[in-house]
């Protein structure tokens, strides 16, 4: 699961590493508005995608009053941004994030993936920051430093302090970029990050050191033991349910309900969810009123084979239970027989019309109210 740098970034801080002050802004006048709250002669408006590479695309861009953040903001705001990383169709800005500008002296790289020949995290460290991990390994591999990280003891002091002073962090910030290396260590560690980058990672010419950028993505087999970590999870759209008919709510097309696959494919998913999954069995299985006995039984042994824990179905029968989930379908498919006073039977569909007693009722509610005894009752 990939999150935007504001999230990466807000996630950094509780693990003390230093990051700029900002504020995350969804229109232009947000945006405005940030930029006065920050109080800082410069900021930066920073566009939110789920891909790097911004920066050369003019997704980060230099603003020095409230004015110069709106329309910074008003030019990344809906609108697809193409950068080298997302592909010629971009990404659409939804959410911009402004920052405190830094002076920055030098830009570094820090990063920590999972190196699967050694089987453990390393970071890597190089001088070369702003510049894309990949390529520096590439054109200058050398310029590229390691330390394996041992999960149960993090990255240690003397790792940081070797990768510090290998990428030439200058002498009297060496102390603080061995904190913050150590606290990103810990944060991949204790969040389960598959990635966790800080690109640049910057001196300033106050003296400070500080994540500049952070892009962190989240091993989703892990993410079981960290749920609130889904609240960082993108929506397509936050506003889509079932059922709606308004452009702007509606769910997307290859979205389906329980109700409209055949329980052959009901099963199908519960098998391939169930390993992941636990409660998926206890989806019960809808079978339409027009299912064929023959077929009906072969569900519970396709199940079977299907190697599922459990299976349910549910085929509607108005002599059992009518239940306010009956569709207008499974009426129509339902044959009702009424016995009347002089012997005569009348066979009706379960959406058909019938007078009774001076009034208009279908078949189903008049003979579930007669069957159930509460005809008359209200
Ligand atoms: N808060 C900031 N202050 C000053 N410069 C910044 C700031 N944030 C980013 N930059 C500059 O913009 C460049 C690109 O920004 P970055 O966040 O790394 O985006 P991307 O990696 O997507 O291009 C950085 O290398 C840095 O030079
Ligand atoms: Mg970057």
């Amino acid at each position: 699961m990939k999150i935007h740098e504001y999230q990466a970034k807000e996630l950094l801080r509780r693990f003390a590493v230093p990051v700029p002050e900002g504020r995350v802004a969804r229109t232009a006048d947000q945006a405005a508005a940030a930029f006065q709250e920050l109080a800082s002669p410069i900021a930066v408006v920073k566009a939110q995608i789920h891909a790097g590479g911004r920066g050369k695309a003019g997704g980060v861009k230099l603003v020095r009053s409230a004015d110069d953040a709106r329309k910074a903001a008003e030019e990344m705001l809906g609108k697809a941004l193409v950068t080298h990383q997302t592909g010629p169709q971009g990404r659409v800005v939804q959410t911009v994030w402004i920052e405190k500008g830094s002076a920055i002296d030098r830009e570094f790289y820090a990063g920590i993936a999972l190196d699967r020949r050694l089987g453990l995290p390393v970071m890597m460290a190089s001088s070369e920051g702003g510049m894309e991990i990949e390529e520096v390994a590439a054109k200058h591999p050398e310029k590229i430093l390691r330390e394996a990280i041992e999960p149960g003891l993090g990255l240690m002091a003397y790792q940081a302090r070797r990768l510090a002073f290998g990428i030439g962090v200058p002498a009297d910030v060496v102390g603080k970029a061995v904190k913050l290396l150590q606290s990103l260590a810990k944060a991949y560690l204790d969040m389960d990050c598959s990635i966790a980058e800080v690109n640049p990672l910057v001196t300033t010419k106050d003296g400070s050191v500080l994540a500049l950028d952070a892009k962190i993505n989240f091993d989703a087999n892990a993410l079981f033991r960290h749920t609130e970590l889904l609240a960082y999870r993108d929506l397509i759209n936050p506003r889509a349910m079932q059922g709606a008919t308004n452009a702007a709510e509606k769910l997307p097309d290859y979205f389906t309900a329980a109700d409209e696959v055949t329980p052959k494919q009901h099963v199908d998913i519960q098998a391939a969810s169930q390993k992941w999954v636990d409660s998926s069995i206890s989806k019960t299985a809808n079978v339409p009123t027009d299912y064929k006995y023959d077929e009906f039984k072969d569900i519970y042994l396709y199940a079977h084979e299907q190697g599922l824990k459990g299976c349910t179905t549910f085929r509607f029968n108005p002599e059992a239970f009518q239940g306010v989930l009956v569709k207008e379908e499974d009426l129509k498919n339902t044959k009702y027989v009424f016995t009347l006073e002089d012997g005569t039977e009348l066979e009706v569909r379960g959406d058909e019309e019938i007078e009774y007693d001076g009034e208009i009722h279908t078949a189903a509610n008049l003979f579930d109210a007669m069957k159930e005894g509460y005809y008359g009752k209200f």
